[in-house]
């Protein structure tokens, strides 16, 4: 996967992304980073990227041509690499909100093109001419596009093949399912005076599983009932409560079956 990021801050987003676990992926090749400085592009002789609105209003506002010249400088290496125009997201608040579900549907792209917008936005125009998404990561405005970009592209790195090493793909993860991740313990076993719930030390890995599970319930049930809502749509609690019981216990890891879990999901509503 190579992302392409129009800004005006390249050394913003090379610095962010190159650390790390994007920065690994990229030292291995599973993933590259080109941030291409908008700037670069301006024919004014200031190099100058903005300029005031038509029909007045405050601040400044990004102009057409030196992001579309950018744009076109990209589209150029894409097509020479792959033969198929990128899909440019241009990260805005007015755009659909990226979740966990638009960061699989991207990481499935070949390459991806980034727009951010400074100021108080871009020409109209220029977005007409090239943008294919508009997403925006939560109903809050920020300084420019750089920090939502920065997110969404870690978000879909970590989905692309080779990202993660194994330790960190096999860790389950909030979202799967629709369910958040269970309360979580490393040593000492006491801190502070408290103690990491005997269960996890038990040894058994099917109590361990099913206890994960059940806090994995509650926690959803709790702090994102939303989310939880939408679990017990696909999970519907089963009318009978006889079979429950047995099925409960074996309510565990891999074996864990749909029913089982809302037998669980029925204990903690109970
Ligand atoms: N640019 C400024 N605020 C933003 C947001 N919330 N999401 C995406 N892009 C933005």
């Amino acid at each position: 996967m190579n992302f392409y990021i129009m800004t005006l801050f390249p050394e913003m987003i090379m610095g962010s992304l190159s650390s790390s676990i994007t920065g690994r992926a990229q030292d291995k090749g599973y993933i590259s980073f080109d941030a291409v400085n908008i700037r670069d592009y301006s024919t004014d002789k200031h190099h100058k990227v903005d300029d005031y609105t038509y029909g007045g209003g405050a601040g400044m506002l990004m102009q057409a041509q030196p992001i579309y010249d950018c744009y076109l400088s990209i589209e150029k290496k894409v097509l020479e690499r792959s033969g198929k125009k990128p899909r440019v997201i241009y990260v805005t608040p007015q755009g659909e909100t990226f979740n966990q579900n638009k960061a699989s549907e991207l990481a499935k792209e070949e390459n991806l093109v980034f727009l951010c917008g400074h100021y108080e936005g871009v020409d109209e125009r220029v977005l007409e001419e090239i943008v294919t998404d508009y997403i925006s990561i939560g109903d809050y405005v920020l300084t420019g596009g750089e920090l939502p970009a920065m997110v969404m592209i870690d978000a879909i790195s970590r989905l692309v093949p080779g990202v993660l090493n194994n330790d960190e793909s096999a860790m389950t993860e909030s979202f799967n399912n629709n369910l958040l991740e269970y309360p979580q313990y490393s040593r000492p076993e006491e801190w502070m005076g408290k103690k990491v719930p005997p269960i996890l030390l038990s040894g058994d890995h099917k109590k361990v599983d099913e206890w994960r599970l059940e806090k994995s319930i509650e926690r959803t049930k709790e702090r994102r009932p939303d989310l939880y809502e939408k679990w017990l749509i696909e999970n519907p609690p089963k009318p009978e409560k006889k079979k429950r019981r047995r099925k409960k216990a074996s309510a565990i890891g891999d074996s864990i079956d749909i029913e089982a879990k809302t037998d669980l999901a029925n204990d903690i509503d109970n």
